[in-house]
């Protein structure tokens, strides 16, 4: 069967592939340590799993308006201004099936043809399939490992022409856990402002920084309109399989969504959205925990791995993935690339990560410490053992 030209432009997700192939290992009796998976090992909160509870026996199990229930929209915008001081109304609100949904919609809705879109690398790999997909242009911009992955609008700026139409920031990111610093996000939306451009900021991990760092959200400033902002209810309240997320934007920009929403997935699931209203509104203290609980694993995680003779590691600042650089392993001594290097560790050592090609660098892999101490122990010990037998004339000493 011939399918249309743009599935051309897209694969599917390379985190999604390590999730199946983990999965057959597993399925086939592997005791597997799994640092490929995004998601976190927390079980959502009984007070949010009650509320839908709750909804179902209500029975709240009808279509509701596409963009979500009055009663959620006005939840998110709340919670959005009473943790970062912004000022949305229910309005400028969608609710949709995940972030990634709200990503999906976001560049549908503004990216014609030939559309230039910047885009920081390291770069969440559903990103470029979607700028790719909607047919707009990827321009890719490289930030340095040696200064955090760290995203400056005056770089940024250089690359910008008469295409450019959107500007996408994921702060923290995934895959490297850089946070860009609230005044560097300010320069780039003032930016945008200033030469007319779009810009999308991906809130997925907000809620997750480290060192003291306060949550922020461009959604606070004062000159908005050339703003989308993303959200989701996945990572903050462990609520990945619920499909919760939104979109914050003008009411212009948010209408197209919507329009777009009413003719594919319509509205998220009813009771998903009456549990979505109780992680919001309900108590927060289960985020602190699992935010104490991040923070302790990335300290092993992080120096763990860099007590590998061989690996070198930037310290994730937000989020739950550290980005390891193991080009040392890579070439004629070691696997061919990155992904050669995930693929063996998969079937040799039992450890799942996604390779960095997915991100678009090719000398890094990506762990995911949204697991327990005892699997990242083990995890360490494995990629110890197996590294330390990768490049023995290198290392072995060291
Ligand atoms: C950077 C980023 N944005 C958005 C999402 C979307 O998550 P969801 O669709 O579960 O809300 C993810 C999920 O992994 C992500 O990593």
């Amino acid at each position: 069967m011939r399918f249309s030209e743009r599935m051309s432009r897209i694969s599917v997700s390379p985190t999604a592939a390590v999730v199946q192939k983990a999965d057959q290992l597993k399925a086939g009796g592997a005791d597997l340590v799994d640092f490929g998976v995004g998601e976190p090992d927390f079980p959502t909160p009984e007070n949010i799993k009650r509320a839908a509870v709750e909804a179902l026996s209500e029975n709240f199990t009808k279509y509701t308006p596409t963009g979500g229930i009055r009663e959620l929209k006005r939840a998110i915008v709340d919670r959005h201004a009473q943790d970062f001081g912004s000022n949305y109304s229910p309005e400028e609100c969608v609710v949709t099936v995940g972030g990634k949904h709200a990503i999906f919609e976001a560049i549908s809705a503004t990216i014609d043809h030939g559309d230039e879109v910047i885009l920081p690398v390291p770069y969440w790999v559903t990103f470029l399939d979607v700028i790719n997909y909607a047919g707009g242009k990827p321009v890719l911009l490289r930030t340095r490992e040696d200064e955090d992955f760290a995203i400056r609008a005056d770089a940024v700026e250089r690359l910008i022409t008469p295409r450019t139409k959107l500007i996408v920031i994921n702060s923290p990111s995934n895959p490297t856990g850089a946070v860009v610093p609230p005044d560097e996000m300010e320069k780039l939306l003032a930016l945008a402002v200033r030469r007319g451009i779009l810009l999308l900021s991906d809130e997925c991990y907000c809620k997750f920084l480290y060192d003291g760092r306060q949550p922020y959200s461009l959604g606070s400033s004062r000159n908005r309109e050339n703003l989308i902002v993303v959200g989701s209810l996945s990572k903050t309240y462990s609520m990945t399989g619920w499909r919760v997320g939104f979109a914050l934007g003008s009411a212009e920009l948010i209408a197209s969504l919507l329009k777009l929403q009413s003719h594919s997935t319509s509205n998220v699931t009813s009771i998903a959205q009456k549990a979505a209203v109780e992680a919001l509104r309900g108590p927060q203290d289960s985020v602190a925990t699992m935010l104490g609980e991040y923070a302790r694993r990335r300290r092993r995680v992080v120096d763990g791995l860099r007590s590998i003779p061989g690996i070198r590691c930037a310290e994730p600042q937000g989020a739950f993935y550290v980005y390891p650089n193991v080009t040392a392993f890579l070439g004629t001594e070691g696997a061919a690339g990155a992904t050669a290097l995930a693929a063996r560790l998969l079937d040799e050592a039992h450890v799942a990560v996604v390779p960095g090609p997915a991100f678009g660098t090719e000398e890094h892999v990506r762990i995911s410490y949204a697991a327990s101490i005892e699997q990242i122990d083990e995890g360490l010990r494995r990629l110890k053992r197996f590294f330390a037998n990768l490049v023995p004339a290198a290392y072995a000493q060291a």
